[in-house]
């Protein structure tokens, strides 16, 4: 039995053979709708969503499953302290397989550390965001015909946003990928982000401010919005929040058949006017991302009932308790009685099993 904590959780052959899935059910539903008659997905949301908690849930449905779960932390016993590997325990009784997304960074993983049913991370944070990452490669492959010799400009928060994140991680397994990092300083692309994926996988990348001067060479531009949520300093939201807007003069400057992605919702980082554009590919991205969540439950249910037990998680060497991560939201503040966990990176540096960031040594 296996989760899905990463997208590098999968191989590049298992999202080749999840995408030809995806593609089945968009042309041919109807062989679809009783797969998961008798099973239960529960999604387990501790923090806001539109798109990811009503496609897991639309793409359980149309298997021919069963749905529940909570969508605020204040309507589960989190509210009154109940830890998430205990919450795993319990719900491992009630349902076949769980989705789940909280502010905590490394959250999913202690749940499939506990739960005896697979568990997907719909969003930890910062950190990943896997299912986002499966919607945008299905549209890229549909879009382009290709998942390599493509460069890729991703435009906004590169700090906090796990889809950029997750959307590095998978590329990496693909020939002659070039990243443009588009992004004032304060939200430049994470240390270990370059330290582990795009150094050791010699990742053609460059970092730059202006969205007018490189949109020319892009193939895929995936913008973001700039995450009030994610700012300790609410003032510095303030002065970053209208960094880039994409608007049709900006489109003008782009190659004709680039394609725009934006993991939704936007904000204003998108003008309306782009939507009518033929290069705009945001919302085919969410139809996308159901189909791909339906060959991901259907995957991870069957690997279940093959093989009931659950695998390894920690497949690294790691020290236990030699050091402390210091992220606040990383789950190792909160949860009761956890390991802190670290293991080392390619650059020597020890770094917090659950949430990625570097500990102090
Ligand atoms: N893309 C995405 O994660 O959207 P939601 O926050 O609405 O789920």
């Amino acid at each position: 039995m296996r989760s899905l904590i990463d997208v590098t959780d999968l191989s590049t052959q298992e999202l080749y053979e999840m995408m030809d899935t995806a593609i089945d059910i968009s042309s041919h539903p109807e062989k679809y709708v009783k797969k998961c008659k008798n099973k239960t997905l529960a999604t387990l949301f501790y923090e806001p969503s539109t798109r990811t908690r009503l496609s897991f849930e639309a793409a359980m449905l149309e298997l021919g499953g069963n749905v529940l779960g909570f969508s605020e932390a204040n309507s589960s016993s989190a509210a009154k302290g109940e830890s998430f590997a205990d919450t795993a325990k319990v719900v491992s009784c009630y349902a076949d397989i769980i989705a789940t997304r909280s502010p905590k960074e490394g959250s999913a993983f202690v749940m499939a550390n506990n739960a005896t049913i697979p568990v997907i991370n719909a969003g930890d944070g910062g950190h990943c965001h896997p299912t986002q990452t499966l919607a945008d490669l299905l549209t890229i492959y549909k879009e382009k015909g290709r998942l390599d010799h493509l460069t890729i400009g991703v435009c906004g928060d590169l700090k906090y946003g796990r889809t950029v994140h997750s959307l590095i991680g998978a590329m990496s397994r693909y020939e002659n990928i070039k990243f443009v990092m588009i992004s004032p300083l304060e939200l430049s692309i994470p240390d270990y982000i370059k330290n582990d994926i795009l150094i050791p996988n010699h990742m053609d990348y460059k970092e730059v401010y202006s969205l007018e001067e490189s949109i020319s060479e892009l193939d895929v531009l995936y913008m973001t919005r700039i995450q009030r949520e994610r700012f300790e300093d609410k003032d510095e939201y303030e002065r970053l929040k209208n960094s880039y807007v994409l608007d049709l003069p900006k489109m003008d400057l782009a190659k004709k058949d680039m394609i725009v992605l934006h993991p939704l919702p936007r904000v204003n980082e998108i003008s309306v006017k782009v939507d009518d554009d033929p290069r705009a590919c945001y919302f085919k991205q969410c139809l996308n991302g159901k189909h791909m969540r339906m060959a991901l439950i259907l995957k991870l249910l069957e690997e279940a009932s093959n093989n009931p037990v659950r695998e390894k998680l920690i497949t690294k060497d790691v020290v236990y308790n030699q050091y402390k991560c210091t992220n606040p939201v990383c789950i190792s503040q909160t949860e009761q009685e956890l390991d802190h966990i670290s293991a080392l990176d390619s650059k020597n540096k020890y770094r917090c099993i659950y949430c990625d960031k570097e500990v102090n040594q």
